[in-house]
């Protein structure tokens, strides 16, 4: 039997609250956090949508311009492309929608495979995304899918959304939501699903402080 690492992997569709959630974990644990969800948004801002056409050859030189790094720990943690933190520009619904698109392009997916593999090589990690325990790190010694329904995470984002100072259209959110989970649910490659070692954790009736508890009871019975 492979030896489980010390690695936590939460997995789940768009708006359910991974990224909060594994930072929240990192920070209780003293361990880094991995949002490899930003890994795939900054590709999708800096390729396009183009990425798509480019040949496989064109798409994985493009693809050995970007380093990524991580330093620091808990809520703390940085990710980094060629040196620069990631910051908020990635973080609208039209990035997220371009990295859903690019995070089908199986180029995209062996180079950035690679990069969060050798990261949890280096370092214990709180990892978050698509296809942490089923692809990355099977090995992981906890693995945590997060799910809720998408009006749910569409009545989130809107929440969100209003206590920035926005106007939001939740009928557009839950749409975009949907369009999200089937492109990640239905892909070739590494769709969102849960590994079948993972425990499943319907967030949909829980708040944040409900799901949390529950991830480090968890957490805590795979020590
Ligand atoms: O978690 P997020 O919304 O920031 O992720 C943006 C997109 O990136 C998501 O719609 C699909 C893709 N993604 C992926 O395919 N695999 C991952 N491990 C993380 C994200």
């Amino acid at each position: 039997m492979t030896a489980k690492r010390n690695i936590v992997t939460l997995d789940g569709p768009a708006g359910v609250g991974k990224t909060t959630l594994a930072k929240r974990t990192a920070q209780a644990l003293g361990i880094a956090y991995l949002d490899t969800g930003a890994m795939f948004r900054t590709l999708g801002w800096k390729l396009g949508a183009d990425a798509a056409s480019l040949s496989e050859a064109e798409l994985t030189a493009r693809l050995a311009a970007f380093s990524f790094s991580l330093s620091g720990s808990g809520a703390d943690t940085v990710l980094s492309v060629n040196g620069t933190p990631v910051g908020q520009e990635i973080r609208t619904e039209e990035v997220g929608m371009l990295a859903s698109i690019v995070a089908k392009l199986p180029a995209v997916r062996t180079a950035l495979k690679a990069a969060q593999q050798a990261m949890g090589a280096a370092t214990p990690l709180v990892a978050e995304g698509r296809d942490m325990g089923t692809v990355v790190f099977p090995e992981a010694r906890c693995k945590i899918f997060l799910d809720a329904s998408p009006q749910e995470r569409a009545r989130r984002r809107f929440d969100q959304l209003v206590a920035m100072g926005e106007t939001p259209d939740l009928e557009a959110l839950t749409e975009q939501i949907r369009q999200r989970d089937d492109q990640d649910r239905n892909r070739a490659i590494a769709p969102l699903k849960p590994a079948e070692d993972a425990v499943i954790v319907d967030t949909t009736t829980l708040d944040i402080d409900g799901v949390f508890n529950e991830i480090m009871r968890h957490v805590k019975a795979n020590a």
